[in-house]
C-alpha cells in the first residue's frame, strides 16, 4: 500500500488527538455508537476555502458539462498535479474558463476527495449532538441551503468552527439527497 508511511504518521497524530478529543467531548446520549468513527479523520481535516469551493463547484456544473457529463469529473480520482494538467488539457480541448474561474475550479478539486473522506465523520461528530441523522437526511438542500441550515444550528448552540463548517456544508451539498 503506497501510503503506509502517511498512515503511520497519522496514527501517531491520532494517538495524541484522541486524548484531547476525549476530554473535550460534549456528545449526548444518542451519539455513543457514532463517536468511535469520529475522532480519526478530524486530525486530517482538509483546509477548505469555503467561498472558492462553492464557486468552483457551481462553475463546474456549467463549464465542465459542455462536452461530457459531470460524472466524468466526479468519477475521476486524480492527484493535485494531475488535476492541474487535466484542467489545462480541457482548456486545450476548448473549455472556456477565465483565470479566476480556473483557480476556483482547481480549489474545489484540490480538497474534494478529502472532504468526501472526512465529511461523514465530522458530520456525525458535530451534527448528532442534539438529534439523529434522520433529521438531516430528510432535508434536501442545495449548497446555499446547507450553509443557511448549518448556520441556523450554530445560532441554536451548535459549537462548530469555520473549518468544520466548511467541510460539513460541502459534504452535505455534494452527497445529494439521501
Ligand atoms: C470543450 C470540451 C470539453 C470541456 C468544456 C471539458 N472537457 Fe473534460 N474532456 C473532454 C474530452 C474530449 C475528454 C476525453 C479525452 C481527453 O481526455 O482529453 C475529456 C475528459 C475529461 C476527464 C477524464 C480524462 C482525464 O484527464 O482524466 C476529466 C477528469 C475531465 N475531462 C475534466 C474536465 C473538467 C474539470 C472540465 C471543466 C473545467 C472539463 N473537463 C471540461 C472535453 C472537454
Ligand atoms: C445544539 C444542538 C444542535 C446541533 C449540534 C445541531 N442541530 Fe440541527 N437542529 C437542532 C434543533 C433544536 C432543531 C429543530 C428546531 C429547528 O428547526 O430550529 C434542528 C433541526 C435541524 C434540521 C431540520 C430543520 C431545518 O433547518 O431544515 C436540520 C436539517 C438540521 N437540524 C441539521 C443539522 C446539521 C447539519 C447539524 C450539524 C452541522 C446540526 N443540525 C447540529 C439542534 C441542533
Amino acid at each position: 500500500m503506497r501510503c503506509d508511511k502517511r498512515l503511520v504518521v497519522l496514527a501517531l497524530v491520532l494517538a495524541s488527538m484522541l486524548v484531547l478529543v476525549g476530554c473535550g467531548s460534549e456528545a449526548a446520549t444518542d451519539t455513543a455508537e457514532e463517536t468511535q468513527a469520529s475522532a480519526g479523520d478530524v486530525a486530517a481535516l482538509p483546509e477548505v476555502d469555503a467561498v472558492a469551493s462553492k464557486t468552483g463547484w457551481a462553475l463546474m456544473q456549467e463549464k465542465c458539462t459542455v462536452c461530457h457529463p459531470i460524472a466524468t469529473v466526479n468519477e475521476a480520482r486524480l492527484s493535485w498535479e494531475e488535476w492541474k494538467t487535466a484542467v489545462g488539457h480541457m482548456l486545450d480541448n476548448g473549455a472556456t474558463l477565465t483565470d479566476a474561474e480556473q483557480q476556483a475550479v482547481l480549489e474545489y478539486l484540490r480538497t474534494r476527495d478529502e472532504v468526501f473522506a472526512t465529511g461523514p465523520s465530522v458530520f456525525q461528530q458535530e451534527c448528532m449532538v442534539c438529534h439523529t441523522t434522520q433529521r438531516v437526511n430528510e432535508a434536501a438542500y442545495d449548497w446555499t441551503g446547507w450553509e443557511t441550515a448549518v448556520d441556523h444550528m450554530i445560532a441554536n448552540g451548535a459549537q462548530i468552527d469555520q473549518a468544520r463548517r466548511a467541510v460539513i456544508v460541502e459534504y452535505l451539498a455534494i452527497r445529494g439527497p439521501q
